[in-house]
């Protein structure tokens, strides 16, 4: 019988964040000065803190559908949005966050995995682009390294975000692009242009730039088969997702779709005071 493990990835390097504890269905996690209390429905195992530290939370969100709801804030103490910085040997970041109602701050912890793998493997004058690049935690990183940073996003208001998160950090020089992902890709193999670094980190559900909507099972085979195209030889993709696709799947779809890339593929996880660790999303590595 043989046995392959399944990698663990989690960030070993914030300080600003922390996750406290997670447990019952949720995370109990420190945001720079404040404390939050979130739903997490991976986290079903008991929680490790006693409820004082958890009612003590500064906000504690409420779902009222699958992906809304509304924060109870405690003591009138939250400000409206406040700054997290992510300080590590090679990044210092700088990022705005804000309680909103799809129970989000603005800021994937875990990314800072993907932060550190991109800063270590990118030159000055390198290119780097980030599909649904979100508020741009790796594209930051990517331009902090003196990368030439393309940075596309369906949704404008996110991109904006990303400009401020840009600014705090002093960096300046992305190239910002609102648009549909898939079709920004496709273009680019059009034009020949090539990439040194892609990561992409499609949601369930895509949002085209005029509201048309897909599913990412049906985008997921054309997406992989554009994004391939794009990456130059001795570059690195990495792709993410939050879907509930196991990191195997991910793996074999790539393996099908570059068959001579070198991969490897795991868990993004988060990890709490106590050591137990939290499942957040599956993430493979590709290198053609
Ligand atoms: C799961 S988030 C990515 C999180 C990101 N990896 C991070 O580290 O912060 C998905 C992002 O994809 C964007 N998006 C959704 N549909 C899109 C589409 N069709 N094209 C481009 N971006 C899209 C959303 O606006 C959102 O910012």
């Amino acid at each position: 019988m043989s046995q392959d493990l399944t990698k663990r990835w989690w960030p070993e390097q914030w300080n600003g964040y922390e996750l406290l504890d997670a447990g019952d269905g949720a995370r109990l996690e420190r945001w720079g000065d404040y404390v939050l209390d979130r739903p997490d429905p991976a986290v079903i195992w008991p929680a490790a803190t006693g409820v004082e530290e958890w009612n003590a939370a500064d906000a504690r969100f409420e779902a009222t559908a699958k992906t809304k709801g509304f924060w109870h804030t405690n003591r009138g103490r939250m400000p409206e949005s406040w700054d997290l910085a992510y300080n590590s040997d090679r990044l210092h970041l700088r990022f705005k966050l804000e309680l909103t109602s799809f129970k989000h701050v603005g800021l994937f912890p875990e990314q800072a995995v993907n932060w550190e793998y991109i800063a270590e493997h990118l030159r000055p004058g390198d290119t780097f682009l980030n599909l649904f690049a979100y508020t741009g935690g790796a594209s930051l990183a990517a331009r902090a390294v003196g990368a030439d940073v393309t940075h596309v996003d369906s949704i404008r208001q996110v991109v904006d975000w990303t400009r401020e998160n840009m600014e705090r950090s002093g960096l300046d020089g992305i190239r910002w692009v609102v648009e549909d992902a898939l079709k920004f890709a496709e273009r680019e193999v059009r034009r020949g242009n090539r990439y040194t670094g892609i990561i992409l980190d499609p949601p369930t559900w895509g949002l085209g730039t005029k509201g048309s909507k897909w599913r990412l099972e049906d985008q997921i085979r054309p997406l992989c088969e554009t994004v391939a195209q794009l990456v130059q030889p001795g570059g690195f993709i990495i792709m993410n997702t939050y879907s509930g696709i196991s990191p195997t799947a991910l793996e074999q779809l790539w393996r099908a779709t570059m068959p001579e890339a070198t991969l490897e593929s795991g868990e993004l996880c988060l990890r709490t005071r106590h050591g137990d660790w939290v499942p957040t999303g599956s993430l493979v590595r590709i290198n053609p």
